[in-house]
């Protein structure tokens, strides 16, 4: 069952598995930011409303520490896709 749990999409935007990110924790990564930098979970279309909890408790889980002391990522605001021509008719 552990390969098959491993196997679970975590972040859907970017297709992260709980494998990936379990393999991060384990090479030193202990916050979101890290685990965003290095494989991109959290970056996708949501900007990580869909995952950045899952990674959290994952985190707080494995390294045995309180959900409270792992470090959440930076929050941007949403970014939403504009036309081109929005911008070069001067964003009006
Ligand atoms: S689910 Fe991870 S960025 Fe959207």
């Amino acid at each position: 069952m552990p390969d098959k749990e491993n196997d679970i999409i975590v972040c859907r935007c970017e297709e992260i598995t709980l494998g990936e990110i379990r393999g991060w924790i384990d090479r030193g990564c202990d916050t979101v930011g890290e685990i965003k930098r290095v494989l991109r979970a959290g970056m996708g279309p949501c900007q990580g409303r869909g995952c950045q909890d899952i990674i959290m408790r994952e985190i707080s889980r494995r390294l045995n520490i309180p959900l409270d002391q792992v470090e959440a990522g930076t929050v941007r605001p949403p970014v939403k896709p504009i036309k081109i021509g929005l911008l070069a008719d001067g964003g009006e």
